[in-house]
C-alpha cells in the first residue's frame, strides 16, 4: 500500500502541554525552550483512506516538527528549515512516497522549495486544494446567507500570499467590488494590475485592514500573522468570514461578542473511507484540513510530484486538484465555527442581519 506523510507542528506551547500533562504547570517560556530542543517525532499512523473511484487504499503518518508558530516566524529561517528537513527525513525512512507540509511549515522561507530540494521524495504545501475549498466554502456560505457575490463588497486579507493571491484572482472573476489587504503595498499594486489586465476589474488595495473590514460583506482571511487581524468591533452586521489561516486570523472574542456575523473555518474536508488519524487535532472523525487532503489526493492518484510549491500558484492548479479530490470522494465538510458545528439557526439569524444590510445599502444608493 502506498504511504504518504504529513507534517504538523504545535500551534503554541499549550498543544504540547495538552499531550504531555506533566508539563502543564511549566511557564510558557520554559515550555517553548523544551519544544525547541525536542527532536522531530513520528506522531501517529493514518489508516483507512479509500478512494471511491477505484477503491485504492493508502496509509500515512503525521510527523511533528517541534517548533511553535511563533518560533517558526521568529527564529532564523535556516534554523526552522533545517528542522523541517530533519522531520522530512523521517518520512523518507518510513517509506512515504510524498510529504505534505502543514500550517507554518509550508509558509516559512520559500514555501517548500528548499525542503523539496533537500529530500528524496516529492513535497507539496497543499495550498492548491486549500484555495479550491476556501472558494467553494465561501461561495456556498454566501448562497446560504442570500448574499449575491456579484453585488457584495468582497475583501481578501493576506492577498499577497500564495493562497490569498489566487483567491483574489478567482474572486475577481465572480464579484463586482473587491478589496485586497496585505502589508506590502507595492506587491498589492502588482497584483491589482494583473487582475485588471486579466479580468477588467479595478480592485481597491489597502494595508489597513480595520477600515476595509468594516465595509465588507464577504471576507476571506488568510494571513501568516501569528496575531489576530479581525476583532469583534471591526465587523459589519451580517458579514461572512472564511478564516483559512492557521493560527486563525479571527479573534476568539468574535465568537463571544458577535452573533450577527458568520465565521466559517476555511479548508475543511471530509476524507473518503473509514479514516482513523489516531490523533485528535480538534475536528470530528473523518475531517481533515485541505492541505492534508491534497497530499492524500496525490497519493491516491499516484501523482508523485511536488504539486504545489512556492508562492506562484495558478488557478489551473487549484481547479485540477479540486477535480481530482471530487473523483476520489473528498468533499467539503459541513460548516464549522470556532470548533463547533454551525447550526441552521445561526445561518437563519445571520441571514436576518445580512438582509437588513442589503436594505440599508439599497437606501444609500437611492
Ligand atoms: N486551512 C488550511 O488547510 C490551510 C492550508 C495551508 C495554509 N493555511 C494557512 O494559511 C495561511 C497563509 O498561508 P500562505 O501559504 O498563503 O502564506 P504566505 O504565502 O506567507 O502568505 C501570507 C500573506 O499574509 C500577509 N500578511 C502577513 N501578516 C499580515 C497582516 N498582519 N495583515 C495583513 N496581511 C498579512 C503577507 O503579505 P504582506 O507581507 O504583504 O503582508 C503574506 O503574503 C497560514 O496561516 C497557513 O497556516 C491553512
Amino acid at each position: 500500500m502506498d504511504r504518504f506523510a504529513f507534517m504538523i507542528h504545535p500551534i503554541d506551547s499549550s498543544d504540547i502541554a495538552r499531550k504531555f500533562s506533566f508539563l502543564k504547570r511549566l511557564p510558557d517560556s520554559i515550555l517553548d525552550k523544551i519544544i525547541y530542543h525536542l527532536p522531530p517525532i513520528k506522531v501517529s499512523e493514518i489508516t483507512g483512506i479509500k478512494s471511491v473511484y477505484d477503491n485504492a487504499e493508502i496509509i500515512g503518518n503525521f510527523l511533528g516538527c517541534t517548533l511553535t508558530s511563533k518560533q517558526m516566524v521568529e527564529l532564523p529561517t535556516d534554523t526552522v528549515i533545517d528542522k523541517i528537513i530533519r522531520t522530512g527525513k523521517i518520512a523518507e525512512k518510513l517509506g512515504a512516497k510524498i510529504l505534505g507540509l502543514g500550517a507554518m511549515t509550508s509558509v516559512v522561507g520559500d514555501a517548500g522549495y528548499t525542503v523539496a530540494q533537500n529530500l528524496n521524495i516529492p513535497v507539496t504545501t497543499g495550498n492548491s486544494y486549500t484555495i479550491a475549498t476556501a472558494m467553494e466554502g465561501t461561495e456556498k456560505a454566501a448562497e446560504m446567507l442570500d448574499i449575491d457575490i456579484k453585488g457584495a463588497e468582497v475583501l481578501i486579507i493576506g492577498a499577497n500570499g500564495s493562497i490569498g493571491s489566487v483567491c483574489a484572482q478567482m474572486m475577481a472573476r465572480k464579484c463586482g467590488y473587491l478589496t485586497l489587504v496585505s502589508r506590502d503595498v507595492k506587491k498589492l499594486e502588482r497584483l491589482s494590475a494583473k487582475i485588471l489586465r486579466e479580468t477588467g476589474l479595478a480592485v481597491k488595495i489597502s494595508n489597513r485592514p480595520e477600515k476595509a473590514i468594516k465595509k465588507a460583506d464577504i471576507i476571506i482571511t488568510v494571513t501568516s500573522s501569528v496575531d489576530c487581524v479581525i476583532n469583534p468591533e471591526d465587523l459589519k452586521p451580517g458579514a461572512l468570514v472564511c478564516d483559512v489561516a492557521r493560527p486563525r486570523d479571527v479573534s476568539k472574542r468574535v465568537a463571544e461578542l458577535r452573533d450577527d456575523v458568520l465565521i466559517i473555518e476555511g479548508g475543511l474536508v471530509e476524507v473518503p473511507g473509514n479514516v482513523d488519524f489516531n490523533l485528535n487535532f480538534g475536528y470530528p472523525p473523518k475531517l481533515a484540513l485541505a492541505c492534508m487532503a491534497e497530499t492524500m489526493i496525490l497519493a491516491l492518484e499516484k501523482n508523485w510530484t511536488s504539486y504545489t510549491l512556492g508562492r506562484e500558484i495558478t488557478i489551473k492548479q487549484a481547479d485540477e486538484i479540486h477535480k481530482l479530490g471530487k473523483k476520489h470522494g473528498f468533499k467539503l465538510a459541513g460548516f464549522r465555527s470556532f470548533e463547533k458545528i454551525v447550526k441552521p439557526e445561526v445561518i437563519e439569524r445571520v441571514r436576518y442581519f445580512t438582509k437588513q444590510n442589503t436594505k440599508k445599502q439599497f437606501k444609500v444608493k437611492v
